[in-house]
């Protein structure tokens, strides 16, 4: 497939992580403005250290890369660099992944990266006519007690707010531990997504759907294991954020060749396409459509189908959504 209709079709992207989103280069020069010391020579060194064995050893470097983000004007550059490589692949709608738990465990709250975030959408929706919705995540490894406390520090931001959204180390920390925070979440009318079914096993995804009432399962491949679960998620139509680069990074799979997500598709499961982390992973949304259509053949139908799909699945109004698909 031509790079060139991938990069004109236009596209959704429903599950990336903006902290996954900084660059070596910003990295770099913010580590520098706020003195922070790195255990790295040069761009260049970092770049090479992104070599992962799994979804924990990725973790550990992430949140250590989100760490020289200080200043509200270090999260509009991080929203604004994001932002415009949207404009560049012809994503016209965003729903974007925050981490707040990174930030305030650290001591920068709410009041530093919601305006540099909000400020960054507000000038990309003014100069080139892009949407863009946010998604609070919370990080599984910590308390769900923690994660209630995140949810009542964001209040003055609950307008600028879509979803809620679960992240981090999966394993270990099943979607059943924050049945409360979501209900309490959905009570207040946020839409909820988890990452569930990525490394962890397909029960994972069970608990979602049903503990936490998710609209949206982020990367859920591991359904095709559960027969009974595929039929369900197939009938109600969920959708999943699958992440191509990610799974191959992350070793979710030994080779793209691998990759289920058109088997999925072909199987009538609403999937979509999407970056994850795009710094760590070593590609945009637009590689891994190309990364999909190098691997396993795909034809321009489903190429398209998938383009479509990412604005179904979308938070966008119906009357919105109409336009794309
Ligand atoms: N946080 C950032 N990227 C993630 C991923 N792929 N899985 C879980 N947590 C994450
Ligand atoms: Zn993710």
């Amino acid at each position: 497939m031509n790079t060139e209709t991938i990069s004109q079709l236009p596209k959704a992207e429903l599950h990336l992580h903006i902290e996954g989103s900084l660059e070596p280069e910003l990295l770099w020069q913010l580590a520098s403005k706020h003195q922070v010391s790195l255990p790295y020579q040069s761009v260049e060194e970092i770049r090479a250290a992104y070599q992962f064995e799994d979804l924990q050893s990725f973790l550990d470097i992430y949140y250590q890369g989100a760490s020289v983000l200080r200043d509200e004007e270090d999260f509009y550059q991080l929203m604004w660099r994001y932002l415009c490589r949207c404009r560049e692949q012809n994503i016209v709608h965003a729903e974007i992944m925050f981490d707040p738990q990174t930030h305030t465990e650290r001591g920068v709250g709410f009041e530093v990266f919601m305006p540099g975030f909000l400020r960054a959408i507000k000038d990309a929706e003014s100069q080139w006519g892009m949407s863009a919705m946010l998604i609070m995540s919370f990080l599984r490894h910590l308390s769900e007690e923690e994660a209630m406390d995140t949810l009542e520090f964001a209040k003055p931001y609950y307008a600028h707010i879509t979803a809620v959204g679960l992240d981090s180390s999966e394993v270990g920390n099943p979607p059943s531990k924050f049945e409360r925070v979501f209900a309490r979440a959905r009570e207040l009318g946020f839409k909820c997504v988890a990452h569930a079914g990525e490394e962890g096993p397909p029960e994972y995804i069970w608990q979602a759907i049903k503990l936490l009432g998710v609209d949206r399962i982020d990367h859920g491949v591991r359904c095709e294991e559960d027969t009974e679960l595929m039929a369900y998620i197939k009938m109600r139509q969920l959708p999943l954020t699958v992440c191509p680069l990610s799974n191959l990074k992350l070793r979710v799979i030994s080779a793209m060749q691998q990759h289920n997500i058109l088997r999925l598709l072909e199987e009538g499961l609403l999937v979509t396409v999407n970056s994850d982390d795009p710094a760590y992973f070593g590609g945009q949304l637009n590689a891994n459509y190309q990364a999909l259509c190098d691997a396993l053949d795909m034809t321009e139908v489903q190429l398209r189908q998938l383009a479509i799909n990412s604005f179904k699945a979308s938070f966008l109004d119906d009357s919105i959504k109409q336009k794309w698909i």
